[in-house]
């Protein structure tokens, strides 16, 4: 009978050992994030489970799936889709004294929906043979006569770019923004194709000049292993627009608890070993982004560009505005 007793209870507890895990959503889409998985496998046995798509595929499948749904952590690379899926009920509060010590209060939801992982600029890059850097100050000098078919952008599908103009309508109103999108295609040197490393390739092969891409994927190019890929990488000059007005445009890749979550001490476990000194040092050195917590340089590559103003817009707003901004593109005929 005893016999029998401790033997259920061992049972038990394999059982339960078995069933630790934590299940992600995620839209991120970088090897270093595999490894980090690993490494919080490794240190609390909790096993993590990946599934991968569109931030707006997984929004649709939390949709459909409901309660039912075996998500616990869904992680953007923008914000503008963590608030959709927030304000969308699909997510749910988190209070963690860890979080929200080492998260900056601007670079979180403020009631715990949503925490910042990293960080990146969307900066301008330019052809340091070709381009006067002079004449490069604001996302607007893109729009001068003197670019016309030597501006090279990926579609208005991604999301990186409705932030883009997200922010500037909310900075500046939709005329404003308005404008810019028109000038900005007045300008093309192509129709949008290719990620942001493809913009910087065409650049570097002459194909247009100047592009605008988020930092972490010239540090990539800088720091490849691949010949061809670093000669790209030091063809390019770079500038953090907007410093004498509202700063750079910054965006986040982040994540939240989803709403019904099954596991939400593991994912809130797992959420706080990403912003740890371990996990961001990864980020910034493996993956060229900006950590969140101040504990953490950002790579070489990434540090020698010095510092610079951040835009100080609330990161909901690039949310708020994204339908409108998907509207201007529209509008304006960018692909
Ligand atoms: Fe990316």
């Amino acid at each position: 009978m005893f016999k029998n007793l401790i033997l259920s209870l061992l049972m038990t507890n394999i059982l339960f050992a078995n069933t630790q895990e934590v299940n992600i959503y995620s839209h991120r889409h970088y090897d270093t994030d595999k490894q980090l998985y690993k490494m919080f496998e490794k240190k609390t046995g909790i096993k993590v489970n990946i599934v991968k798509a569109t931030a707006n595929e997984l929004i649709k499948r939390l949709e459909s799936e409901g309660k039912n749904s075996p998500a616990d952590i869904l992680i953007t690379s923008d914000v503008a889709r963590l608030y959709l899926a927030q304000s969308k009920g699909l997510l749910q509060k988190v209070d963690s004294k860890i979080l929200e010590e080492i998260v900056p209060i601007n670079l979180r939801h403020k009631d715990g929906y949503w925490f910042a992982l990293t960080k990146r600029a969307r900066v301008i890059v330019y052809n340091i043979d070709n381009v006067d850097p002079s004449t490069i100050t604001t996302y607007d000098s893109l729009t001068k006569p003197e670019f016309k078919g030597k501006v090279l952008m990926r579609n208005s599908s991604n999301i990186y770019n409705q932030s883009l103009l997200a922010s500037m309508i909310a900075n500046f109103g939709k005329e404003k923004a308005k404008q810019w999108a028109q000038g900005m295609v007045d300008n093309f040197a192509r129709n949008p194709r290719g990620n942001d490393i493809d913009q910087m390739k065409a650049v570097a092969a002459g194909l247009g000049d100047v592009a605008v891409v988020n930092t972490y994927y010239l540090g990539k190019l800088l720091s490849s292993r691949k010949f061809s890929e670093v000669a790209v990488g030091k063809k390019m000059g770079i500038v953090f627009p907007n410093q004498k007005t509202n700063g750079t445009h910054v965006n986040i890749s982040g994540a939240g608890v989803v709403k019904y979550s099954q596991n939400k001490e593991n994912a809130v476990k797992l959420i706080e070993f990403l912003v740890s000194n371990e996990a961001q040092s990864m980020f910034a050195q493996a993956n060229y982004e900006y950590p969140i917590n101040k504990n953490v340089e950002p790579a070489k590559v990434i540090k020698a560009w010095g510092t610079f103003k951040e835009d100080s817009l609330a990161l909901d707003e690039l949310g708020v505005y994204n339908e409108r901004a998907v509207r201007i593109f529209n509008e304006v005929h960018w692909k």
